[in-house]
């Protein structure tokens, strides 16, 4: 292995793929093989994990029986018959038997020994507001008295859904545990998504209860939240899902900081209406391990979102896992994921990860470079935070705007992470000298809001780390790389393949919500040979990720294979893009495309074609494009480039070629077009890319 460390590989991508297809992992960056890293004496001494016997533990011969090490982490009301179900591939179904409640286990069983210690420490945006600290003791009062109104006044009940578009506060992760207390499936929407998405999100869940917030920080300024439930409700009801409460949290309670009215017998703000419920206590109820905790939307390779159900007892185990193993959580730590809640990355490893192990876990309102590149840093500083979570893109913005600053806190952290997309080994070395401190392990986690928790990462006292490298897969993950027909891509070929799990395992979703059949086609179909087989052998997991095995067993993740793109560790579907183009009048044609992005890895590129006897500005239709985007989807979708071209380069039977468009922008190789219909408009739109710089 030792050889393998420095040896550079040639690193040729040969994944086959529809000619029309432009992916992420096609236009991926090969960066060369790094040398390992050794964690620290220090760090290993306090490591939760040290014993390589876990790899013998959970080895495939001790599957499924392994992740009992995980489950029994919890707290169970009764404890399960059976560890894994396979009757009904590939719906599995963890710890069956066993009942438990995610909100006592996140809370009330820390109390005896915890109550005084913080579960959550609140950091506004604006630096002179002073931070919130929110004891185990508090957070069970503010949890149950919510858990009492979403009971008497929302008439909630055990598998109703409910909608969240909260943003960073600390209102959220006690929406999410009041629910779960009586077994409410939530359903959060990221807050930076626009009212419109929120709305297909909402009638998707059938949600009859939304939860919002009248504003929040973010970049100095003071957002006006509300405005987008009414349109959230607006369009929900357009698609056949009234909407009967609207409850909203206040930023500043007492304080209404919205424009948008309130509409009489529908929005209620909360402040006030909990004043009938303070001191009450709801006890958790018992609820089967594999009823479902929450849902998780994210993009597909079709316009519509799909929703990602996650169970209690399988989620709630791996989590808990993963967290005590790969993130190294203590119950003295204060641990920062800078991620937002809206996204899987903050349900698992901001919420119910570290408080299922009674952590101090911080979140952030805002931007980490407000009001300077220091914001991070002196956050870190003051609370003493020694456990560091964010993605490539937030350290790479990090690294632009500040190189130096973290050297000038005194801050120490043991521990940092790095999720959501590819970390260049330049980036990552940053990382690990300047805010690592050289000291730090960092741990590489690559996994997706389908799989509940990381797949492939390093043990951090356990293994060396590999810039750009997430790691071998974790106990009990089995990861395999398959090609296009399903042969295995052996390590250390040099070659590239679809990265699929080869058996099942607690935090994997249960289905997609309300589409069952998406599901298995989605993630099994492709390399499944037998629908009829009980064994879960033969039903691996496919993640969509192009992805290379280095002969060390390490996995490098290349990006998406599909109609996804991964900006700024954001999954975004070119088809949803699409299908917002086309709603502007103007637009005859519409391709949405990766192109690679400085700071936030990919972003989205988009072409259009405009319909015949247009006589307008061009420049306007780009804006009306734009702002489409950013009404349908939200700011983070907005494209970096918008081209109007004349027309679309197709194949014979008139398949847009996005592997043409994609590979111009990003100044690859075009390959082959002669068998285009009309490969001249290839050659007029390099010079229309080339203008627009
Ligand atoms: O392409 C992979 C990329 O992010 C996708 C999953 O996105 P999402 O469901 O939003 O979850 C993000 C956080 C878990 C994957 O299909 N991805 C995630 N982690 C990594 C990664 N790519 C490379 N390295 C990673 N560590």
């Amino acid at each position: 292995m030792d050889d393998m460390r420095n040896k550079n590989e040639n690193n040729k991508n040969t994944i086959n793929s529809d000619d029309t297809a432009a992916s992420e992992s096609q236009i991926a960056v090969h960066w060369k093989e790094e040398a390992f890293i050794s964690p620290s004496v220090k760090f290993i001494a306090q490591a939760n994990m040290a014993d390589p016997n876990i790899r013998e533990r959970f080895k495939v011969e001790n599957f499924p029986e392994c992740f009992r090490e995980y489950a029994d982490m919890l707290t169970w009301d009764k404890y399960w018959h059976t560890t894994l179900d396979t009757n009904n591939p590939p719906f599995w179904r963890w710890f069956t038997g066993g009942k438990l409640n995610a909100s006592y286990n996140c809370v009330d069983r820390h109390l005896a020994k915890y109550k005084n210690k913080a579960a959550l420490i609140f950091v506004p945006e604006p630096e002179e507001e002073s931070h919130i600290v929110i004891t185990y003791q508090e957070l069970y009062a503010r949890v149950n008295e919510f858990s009492a109104l979403l009971q008497d006044f929302a008439e909630l009940k055990t598998g109703d859904r409910i909608t969240f578009h909260l943003p960073m506060v600390p209102e959220l992760p006690v929406s999410m545990l009041a629910s779960a207390r009586l077994g409410i499936i939530h359903s959060e929407v990221y807050g930076g998504f626009s009212g419109q998405a929120c709305g297909d999100r909402i009638a998707d869940s059938g949600s009859r209860v939304l939860v919002t917030i009248d504003g929040y920080y973010r970049s100095g300024n003071l957002i006006d939240h509300k405005v987008n439930a009414d349109i959230a409700v607006e369009r929900a009801k357009n698609l056949g899902q009234p909407v009967d409460k609207v409850l909203v949290w206040r930023r500043h309670p007492g304080k209404y900081v919205s424009k948008s009215s309130m509409v009489k017998g529908r929005d209620f703000f909360i402040d006030e209406v909990i004043k009938d419920f303070l001191g009450k206590r709801i006890e958790p109820l018992p609820l089967p391990a594999e009823a479902p905790l929450f849902i998780m939307y994210t993009s597909g390779t079709t316009g519509k979102p799909k929703g990602a159900q996650h169970s209690i007892g399988g989620y709630l185990s791996y989590v808990a896992g993963t967290s005590k193993y790969v993130q190294d959580i203590h119950p003295e730590d204060v641990y920062w994921c800078m991620a937002d809640i809206g996204w899987i990355t903050g349900h698992s490893y901001i919420v119910y990860g570290p408080l299922v192990l009674a952590a101090t876990s911080v979140m952030y309102e805002g931007i980490p470079t407000y009001p300077d590149a220091g914001r991070a840093w002196r956050i870190a500083e003051r609370l003493n935070v020694n456990i560091f979570h964010t993605a490539p893109t937030s350290i790479r913005m990090l690294r632009k705007t500040g190189p130096d600053e973290p050297k000038k806190y005194s801050y120490y952290f043991k521990h940092m992470t790095t999720v959501g997309e590819p970390i260049e080994p330049d980036v990552w070395k940053w990382y690990y000298e300047i805010v690592g401190k050289k000291e730090a392990v960092i741990v590489d986690t690559w996994w997706q809001t389908e799989n509940g928790g990381f797949l492939c990462s390093t043990i951090p006292a356990l293994d060396l780390m590999k810039p750009g490298s997430a790691g071998p897969g974790l106990p009990g993950i089995y990861p395999v790389i398959y090609d296009e027909n399903g042969g295995e891509v052996k390590a250390g070929s040099g070659k590239a393949g679809n990265i699929c799990i080869r058996n099942p395992w607690p935090g994997i979703m249960q289905t997609i919500w309300g589409d069952p059949e998406r599901f298995v086609n989605t993630y099994y179909s492709k390399y499944n040979k037998n629908k009829a087989s009980k064994d879960w052998r033969d039903w691996p997991y496919f993640a969509g990720d192009g992805a290379m095995e280095a002969s060390d067993g390490y996995y490098r993740i290349l990006g998406r294979i599909d109609d996804v793109i991964n900006v700024a560790g954001h999954r975004l579907g070119t088809k949803e893009l699409e299908s917002a183009c086309l709603t502007v009048l103007e637009v005859a044609e519409a391709a949405a495309v990766p192109v690679m992005d400085e700071t936030k890895g990919r972003a989205p590129a988009v072409y259009i074609t405009l319909k015949p006897g247009f006589e307008g500005k061009e420049q306007e239709v780009t804006q009306k494009v734009i702002s489409t985007i950013e009404k349908e989807i939200g700011k983070i979708a907005r494209p970096k480039y918008v081209y109007v071209v004349p027309d679309m380069p197709k194949t014979r039977s008139g398949k847009i070629m996005r592997r043409v468009l994609s590979a111009i922008p990003n100044k690859l190789d075009i390959g082959d077009i002669t068998t285009l219909a009309n490969p001249e408009v290839v050659e007029k739109i390099k010079l229309l890319v080339q203008e627009e710089g």
